[in-house]
């Protein structure tokens, strides 16, 4: 059970909500991007809805053993936010959920909300505080990091997607022994605009890129040295590019387009993955789709990766590994500035459950 107190929260406090909430929870609750990322939500919403929040769901979340909150600005009182613990389940573990209005975005609420409630559920004996974000929902991610977070995981088809469908959901968690410090991630995002030389530039991969991408991992001689060897099911290449910001932000893979500078237009791929924090080390690996070949566009990009890999992040070794037919994608690394090292035998799988050699690569900062 929790008490039914007021916590300091830095730019909010947080306190029970009060009918007098309504009009600010209707208002807020009617937002797009709320909708979507709180899938339970009614839609469309109305102030019947909010006043059944405040009067029903609220005040039985509390007596079931939970905590409903709403975020207060400290001067007017005016709600900017919702943030709640669903009683403990029977391990004791206590999920919260949060949103904040649209028009207070962007300035540290939500984090500082989070931060705050989860303290205070330590202190009131909770033996871990999680949540869940939809892949997609990058901006609920980092808050989740920003309060100190970790990541912990993604559960695949674990929420509804508002309409019909399943989404994988990105899982978090604090214990009372973690040092709640922000968790910085290990690969930082790139600079609005992405990276450019003025001829390439990289941006991260999103759901937009999917068809291009699609189109590149589909041309016979990108598929011959995929691996495995064959073109991806759209399906694939869509939920790839739209989960390309959650893998980046959590540190697994960093995943981007590359764009002919002048007009934006998607020329191909690269991508840094395998990434292993010990070694601080990772992997490049590209395509270029053939309309934009025999430029130097992919020269400039693996150049352009690992300038901002060598300066951006802790990364000193960037390996990479081509097929020994391969002697395009050779004299790219060559001019790219990585040697050349030994040849494993049989180490990619070829085409017809054959394997083939892999000649590795390796650039150091
Ligand atoms: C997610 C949400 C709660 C964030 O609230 P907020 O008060 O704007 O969050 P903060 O200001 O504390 O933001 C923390 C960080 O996330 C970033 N961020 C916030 N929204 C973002 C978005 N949509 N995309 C990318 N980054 C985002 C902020 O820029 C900030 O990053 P920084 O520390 O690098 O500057 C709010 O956008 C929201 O209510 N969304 C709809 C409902 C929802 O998704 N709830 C969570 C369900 S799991």
């Amino acid at each position: 059970m929790f008490p039914r107190e007021t916590i300091p929260a830095g730019p909010v406090t947080l306190r029970p909500p009060a009918e007098s909430d309504a009009d600010a929870i209707a208002r807020a609750c009617a937002d797009p991007e709320t909708q979507r990322f709180i899938p339970v939500l009614p839609r469309p919403y109305t102030r019947e809805h909010a006043v059944g929040y405040i009067t029903g769901i609220a005040e039985e979340g509390w007596r079931a053993g939970g905590a409903e909150f709403v975020m207060a600005d400290p001067d007017s009182g005016e709600a900017q936010g919702v943030i709640g613990l669903k009683p403990a389940d029977r391990f004791g573990n206590v999920e919260v959920g949060y949103w904040v209005a649209p028009w207070v975005r962007g300035k540290g609420v939500a984090t500082a909300a989070l931060r705050a409630v989860t303290g205070w559920a330590f202190d009131h004996g909770a033996p871990r505080v999680h949540l869940v974000a939809e892949m997609e929902n990058v901006g609920s991610q980092k808050v989740a990091l920003g309060a100190g977070f970790r990541h912990e995981g993604l559960s695949r088809g674990a929420g509804p997607i508002p309409g019909g469908g399943r989404a994988d959901m990105a899982l978090f968690g604090r214990l009372p022994g973690d040092s709640g410090e922000p968790i910085r991630p290990f690969l930082p995002f790139l600079p609005p605009g992405g990276l450019t030389d003025g001829v390439v530039t990289l941006t991260m991969l999103t759901g937009d890129d999917a068809p291009a991408y699609q189109l590149v991992a589909s041309l016979p001689d990108v598929v011959k040295y995929r691996v495995p060897p064959e073109a991806p099911p759209f399906e694939e290449t869509l939920y790839r590019c739209r989960g390309a910001a959650y893998r980046w932000l959590v540190g697994i893979q960093a995943e981007m387009a590359i764009r002919d500078a002048a007009t934006g237009a998607y020329a191909g791929d690269i991508q840094l993955s395998h990434l292993t924090p010990p070694m601080r080390e990772a992997m490049v690996g590209y395509s270029l789709h053939s309309d934009f070949r025999g430029r130097g566009l992919v020269t400039r990009a693996v150049q352009l990766l690992a300038e901002w890999a060598f300066t951006k992040t802790s990364m000193r070794r960037l390996i990479s590994g081509t097929n020994p037919d391969n002697l395009a994608s050779q004299a790219v690394l060559e001019r790219a500035g990585f040697t050349r090292g030994q040849t494993q035998k049989e180490y990619l799988p070829g085409p017809g459950g054959t394997w083939t050699d892999n000649v590795e690569w390796l650039r150091l900062r």
